[in-house]
């Protein structure tokens, strides 16, 4: 009982309700509104609370994308939950989250493929469900950054932030688009390096140097990580639109990961798309790893960004290196 294709029945997302700005940034480190602004794009990020968790962002979203598609949590095959910053090793945070919405009779597992997992996860959900082995899928970005940076590292900690976005995912609707047209996904690990948590795993686990040396925050060479993000988001767009026989002008609205407003200036350029065509909140979130491209999704839908038969491009970029794109006919 395979069915024609995969719709989008809902989206949710959820935001801590603590506003952190650039000028509460520039109480506690040297830098400066001016600085934040003119190279990030980024003016405040939310900061969960203390007790506040990954599965608790990932849950709120998830109850909204399920309301907004009429799906009850007792109907959910599986939870696929894409995280950096999950609650803890295992279980995973996805078996959290199925616990607290009541999603009694999903699997449920954790997607890890830092920025890039939200769409790693619709990939192998919309497989799942095309290959007839589930029917409704719940897909969903997570992420405490807060807790993952050093607050002492002026280069990374005003970039990052909370937050968790979700959608719902099932057999294509009648009187709906196509549903999702293509999804790719693709990695280099020999750029491991560039950006990463390196401690608090096996390989250098918590020890009072490891501590002292923050080896447990993220780390990142800016300007590297910058470059490969243009490069790769740029290919997987023009892949996308290729494997779809679209072109550029097909597109309503393109949904980017968070990270940088140059590097969509930049992508933008390289697409030859006015930025207009770009969704973006990265002014009031920062970079919310996995939860980007999901908070993103779910408010353009529902400000009506984009409608009915609307073909919306969604590309991301992140740690490993990964990345993905997706086009869906909504
Ligand atoms: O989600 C994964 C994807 N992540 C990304 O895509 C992030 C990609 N990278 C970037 O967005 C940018 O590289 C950054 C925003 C991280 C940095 O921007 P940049 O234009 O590449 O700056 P830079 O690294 O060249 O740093 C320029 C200067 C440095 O000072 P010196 O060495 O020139 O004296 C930094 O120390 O800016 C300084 N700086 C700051 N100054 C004030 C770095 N961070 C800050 C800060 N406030 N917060």
């Amino acid at each position: 009982n395979r069915p024609s294709g995969v719709s989008v029945l809902g989206t949710g997302s959820h935001l801590p309700a603590r506003v952190m700005t650039n000028a509460d940034i520039e109480k506690i480190l040297e830098t400066t509104d001016q600085w934040i602004t003119s190279r990030t794009g980024i003016r405040e990020r939310r900061i969960a609370a203390e007790g506040e968790h990954t599965s608790d962002l990932g849950a709120a979203a998830a109850r909204r994308a399920l309301e907004q598609a009429g799906i009850s949590a007792g109907e959910v095959d599986l939870i696929l939950v894409a995280t950096a910053s999950p609650d803890m090793f295992f279980p995973s945070t996805a078996c959290v989250i199925q616990s607290l919405i009541g999603a009694r009779k999903a699997a449920a597992m954790d997607i890890s493929a830092a920025c890039s997992g939200f769409l790693y996860a619709l990939e192998m959900a919309r497989h799942m469900i095309t290959g007839g082995a589930i029917r409704y899928a719940l897909v969903i970005g997570a992420e405490k950054l807060s807790a993952m940076v050093d607050w002492s590292d002026r280069n990374t900690c005003v970039l990052f932030g909370d937050g968790a976005g979700a959608l719902v995912l099932g057999p294509r609707l009648e009187g709906r688009g196509e549903g999702i047209l293509t999804t790719l996904m693709a990695s280099d690990g020999d750029f491991g390096n560039i950006l990463g948590v390196p401690g608090g795993g096996t390989r250098l686990p918590i020890t009072r140097e490891n501590f002292d040396q923050r080896l447990n925050t993220i780390k990142m060479l800016g300007k590297e990580t910058f470059k490969q993000a243009v490069n790769a988001m740029t290919n997987a767009s023009i892949d996308a639109l290729e494997r779809t026989g679209l072109s550029i002008s097909d597109i309503t609205c393109i949904i980017p990961h968070q990270a940088n407003f140059r590097i969509i200036d930049a992508i933008a350029d390289r697409l030859k798309v006015p930025e207009e065509k770009f969704f973006l909140n990265l002014a009031l979130y920062g970079n919310t790893g996995a939860a980007a491209v999901a908070i993103a999704l779910d408010e353009a839908h529902r400000s009506g960004r984009f409608g009915s038969h609307d073909k919306v491009l969604l590309v991301v970029f992140g740690s490993g290196l990964t990345w993905a794109s997706a086009i869906i006919d909504w």
